[in-house]
């Protein structure tokens, strides 16, 4: 069994998102990524008074394990207090894709626990993917 079980994770994301700052949807969402470097790095949606410049709980945890040197996303677990089994929006899915295999494994909680658990292949299937660009 790794160091992080889904169920760890999913404790991690629950406690991102007592973090939220979503004074506007009210809708507040936590993401936890266990990274390529064993550490876990967390995430909460972040909004602003002027509306389309807020930002999403998974980007947040994207980049605190960017900063923490983290590369690859091997898990990542996400949980919406108002939304059981919420899962990351359409841009999140290509933001995490950036960093995932086809086999990363996503998982969808409840107040429980995990729920539910996809890969990365079955949440952007047909992924935008090119080797043209860089
Ligand atoms: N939200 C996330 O944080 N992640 C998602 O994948 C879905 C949506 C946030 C954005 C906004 O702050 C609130 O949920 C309502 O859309």
């Amino acid at each position: 069994m790794s160091e992080f079980s889904p169920h760890h994770l999913f404790e991690a994301a629950r406690d991102a998102m007592s973090k939220a700052h979503a004074p506007y949807s009210k809708f507040p969402v936590g993401a936890a990524i266990l990274a390529d470097d064993g550490k876990v790095y967390l995430g909460a949606n972040i909004e602003n008074l002027s509306f389309p410049q807020g930002w999403c709980a998974e980007p947040t945890a994207i980049g605190a394990m960017i900063m923490g040197g983290g590369k690859k996303v091997k898990s990542l677990a996400v949980i919406a207090e108002k939304l059981p089994l919420c899962t990351p929006c359409g841009g999140c899915r290509q933001k995490i894709s950036e960093f995932a295999s086809a086999d990363t494994l996503i998982y969808l909680c409840d107040d429980a626990g995990v729920q539910k658990t996809v890969t990365m292949a079955e949440l952007l299937p047909y992924a935008f993917e090119t080797d043209t660009i860089g």
